[in-house]
């Protein structure tokens, strides 16, 4: 079977799908393995290194949807590239097909099977294979490093001979992977750190961490699988006023609150953004999705009253080499389950396979999710 991975196109992405690491794993799967020219090289992996691991360079995305049996990639195909697919051909992106419907639907009308990379299962068995934790947890460390990066303050107290500095207060919304991962790494920098999140078995985490949990209480959540999936209006009303006294003192808040299927969560509003001191950070991870907070704009830098707030959209693709990594691991070990003797095994009995496939022979079995 021939395995395109395909160079990015999506503005400002700068990861690549698969890494020369990857490659032996992938042969004795029985692919052939086709990487178009400078797909990795913004992620540090040259053509040499890929021609080195025993891949084939190709000139384009093109030449390689062409050739190929199973194109692999990071964000969705452009309407360009489903154009150039062929019924029987096989896609692993990240879909996103709650999102793009219409995207789905241009895939099953070419007769192309899509796996949706983010519609893993959290499962601990899918947990090697699932992406977006593997990025979450990379850009929960960068989301603190940005952050620090716009303050006026270091994060560590300081005792020197002209005073003593006091350890900067960080405050973190949703304690899923980027959240913990936000702690962790605010704490190792020397930060003081508070959290809070809906889901009350968080509560243990962030203490594990040496960080204070801020509890709201209130029965106005639904959990399941280790996702929130419905938090009420009261619920909210009663988050605000718990959290209000860590905001106004907080020096860089990172928000990280999601709810599965649906918008995020309106966590700072308005009013609230302007208890904060001036020179205090926000930074909002969920601004893709919306934004945490009702100011946040993405891929912008906004200042209302001294407060900065930054919403950025890709943190992956700030750090890509190892998150390309990450990637390539995650999509090796998934390929390593679909694929047995050179073949996809089709297993509709399998969690894994009938969660990530969005559309070909899932929508034959009258299973279809989209
Ligand atoms: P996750 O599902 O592991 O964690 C989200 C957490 O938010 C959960 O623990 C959930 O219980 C909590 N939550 C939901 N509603 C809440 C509320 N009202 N108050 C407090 N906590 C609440 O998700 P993950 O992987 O940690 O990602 C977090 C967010 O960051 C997502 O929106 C994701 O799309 C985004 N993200 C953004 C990136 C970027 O580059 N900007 C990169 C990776 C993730």
């Amino acid at each position: 079977m021939k395995l395109a991975v395909l160079k990015e196109t999506e503005q400002g992405e700068t990861r690549v799908a698969i890494v020369p690491k990857s490659v032996k794993k992938l042969k004795e799967l029985g692919f052939e393995i086709q990487v178009v020219s400078s797909a990795g090289l913004q992620a540090a992996f040259s053509d040499d290194a890929y021609k080195e691991a025993g891949c084939e360079i190709i000139a384009s995305n093109s030449d390689a949807i062409s050739k190929a049996d199973l194109i692999v990639k990071i964000n969705p195909p452009e309407a360009s590239e489903i154009d150039q697919m062929r019924s029987g051909q096989i896609v692993i992106a990240q879909l996103f097909h709650h999102l793009e419907p219409e995207l789905v639907e241009a895939l099953k009308s070419k007769g192309v099977s899509g796996f949706s990379l983010d519609a893993m299962p959290r499962i601990s068995r899918a947990q090697s294979m699932d992406v977006l934790s593997s990025q979450s947890n990379l850009s929960g460390y960068k989301a603190v490093i940005t952050g620090a990066d716009h303050m006026g303050k270091i994060f560590p107290m300081l005792m020197t001979a002209a005073g003593t500095i006091t350890p900067a207060k960080v405050l973190i919304f949703g304690v899923g992977v980027a959240g913990l991962q936000a702690i962790a790494t605010a704490k190792r920098l020397g930060a003081s750190v508070e959290a809070t999140d809906v889901r009350p078995e968080t509560k243990e985490q962030t203490e594990s961490l040496g960080a204070k949990f801020i509890e709201v209480k209130d029965e106005g959540v639904k959990t399941e699988g280790g996702y929130a999936k419905e938090v009420t209006a009261e619920y909210l009303a009663k988050q605000k006023e718990a959290v209000n006294k860590s905001l106004a003192q907080a020096d860089l808040v990172i928000t990280t609150a999601l709810v599965q299927g649906a918008k995020a969560p309106i966590l700072i509003s308005e009013e609230q953004v302007k208890l904060m001191k001036p020179g205090s950070v926000i930074v909002d991870m969920a601004v893709a999705k919306g934004g945490n907070t009702a100011l946040s704009e993405a891929d912008k830098l906004v200042t209302v009253n001294g407060i900065k707030i930054l919403g950025v959209s890709n943190f992956p693709a700030q750090l890509p080499t190892n998150a390309s990594e990450l990637l390539s691991r995650n999509i090796d070990t998934f390929l390593a389950h679909l694929v047995e003797e050179g073949k996809f095994k089709w297993d509709m009995e399998d969690e894994i396979t009938t969660g990530t496939l969005v559309t070909g022979r899932m929508a034959q079995t009258e299973n279809a999710s989209n």
